[in-house]
């Protein structure tokens, strides 16, 4: 940046004056009045008209500086002095005061820009802290679920043995109650799974295991997993395919997806409601042409739909739609966050169509596979 002057610059005649316009100012004088003028600069030297021999000499001065003095010989040497005095004066000041106002303008974008460049350093090792910050988190969730999963395994290891009646005969209620706190440790087992799972995702550890295997072959298994629960509640679920399903990915995700929108299916449509599951080859997203390039996974509900505002935020971690909902229907939050992370990994899309009270479709789509199936590289 190129500095101009500033305020604590010395005043100079000949900077803030022009030459030209001094000897006009000379030569406008000596046409009015019968005198010669010089006009000389703290220095002593001439900057406009002639130095005379004899001449009366006075100080120039512009707010209490010397800036340097005005020489006049001739009859009317006095009064040419007096203007010229008076002339030099005007001009002078104006030039000073627009010299003035450029140089504050100047320093204050001097300051501004200082201002700017330190908030933006400030702005800078906020934002490396607040990644530093969500490196601990996502660090320190994978730990926990860690920890937290290997002595629930020992819990439901050793349940299932005392249920098994290998520590001794069991009765009908220790049964039952051994039942509650199987069923329990497979909910927290579930949860710590799915923590784990996320915050996987979020430290960028997303690896699928690759193979060739059929859609429809997979959604009707976990159809048949959930087809007891859903029953109790007189709940059918319809299933349906068509055509080729056969996709290449990871067969552990994809049950996920397909389990995560089947369980909400079921778990948002009220009693005796419909739930569909269809798999069919389609497009790839919602807007593209009808030529297949996917095989399309639809979720169907006549269940309690979702707000406009909700289907902003459904896919997002812990997101639940109605806080008071979920004391209700239970679940974490996370079950749409993993499915669309794993749908988006092997190359497809997942979207809905829904509105309060009209039910829900959701949609996921796997590419067609085109090639062979190969084994993606381990990291
Ligand atoms: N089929 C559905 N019908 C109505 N609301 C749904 C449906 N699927 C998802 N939602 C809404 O999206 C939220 C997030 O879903 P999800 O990530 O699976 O979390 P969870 O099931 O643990 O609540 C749910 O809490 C619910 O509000
Ligand atoms: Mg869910």
């Amino acid at each position: 940046m190129s500095r101009g002057r500033t305020l604590d610059d010395p005043i100079e005649l000949a900077r803030l004056v022009p030459p030209g316009e001094l000897g006009e100012l000379v030569a406008s004088i000596e046409r009015a009045l019968d005198c010669r003028i010089t006009i000389r600069d703290q220095a002593g030297v001439v900057l406009a008209g002639a130095a005379e021999a004899g001449a009366t000499e006075r100080p120039f001065d512009h707010e209490g500086e010397r800036l340097g003095a005005i020489a006049a010989s001739g009859p009317q040497a006095a009064a040419g002095i007096a203007l010229a005095i008076d002339m030099l004066g005007l001009l002078v000041h104006h030039a000073h005061a627009r010299e003035l106002a450029a140089a504050t303008h100047e320093e204050a974008m001097q300051v501004t820009f200082g201002e700017l460049t330190e908030h933006n350093q400030r702005l800078t090792r906020a934002v490396s802290r607040l990644e530093e910050l969500d490196r601990l988190k996502s660090n320190f969730l994978a730990t926990m679920s860690h920890e937290l999963r290997t002595p629930l395994t020992s819990v439901i290891g050793y349940a299932e043995m005392m249920a098994e009646g290998l520590a001794g005969p069991v009765s009908g209620e220790q049964k039952d109650y051994l039942t509650t706190i199987l069923g329990k440790a497979d909910q927290l087992l579930g949860l710590i799974t799915s923590v784990l799972d996320v915050s996987s995702l979020e430290t960028g550890q997303l690896a699928l295991e690759r193979s060739q295997l059929s859609l429809a072959e997979v959604v009707a298994s976990e159809v048949a997993i959930f087809q007891p629960q859903a029953g109790r509640r007189g709940i059918a679920i319809q299933l349906s395919s068509q055509g080729d399903t056969v996709v290449v990915g990871d067969r552990r995700k994809i049950r996920q997806i397909v389990s995560s929108l089947l369980s909400n299916a079921v778990k948002f449509t009220p009693d005796r409601g419909k739930v569909g599951v269809e798999v069919r080859p389609g497009p790839l997203a919602p807007g593209d042409d009808d030529t297949p390039s996917a095989v399309q996974l639809v979720v169907r509900d006549s269940g309690i739909g979702i707000s406009r505002e909700a289907v902003a935020k459904i896919f997002e971690p812990f997101y639940q739609a109605d806080s008071s909902s979920t004391r209700a229907f239970g679940g974490t939050g996370l079950g749409l966050t993993l499915a669309k992370a794993y749908v988006e990994a092997h190359g497809g899309r997942i979207w809905v169509d829904t509105a309060p009270g009209a039910g829900s479709t959701f949609v996921a789509t796997f590419p067609i596979a085109r090639e062979p199936a190969r084994e993606e590289p381990r990291a």
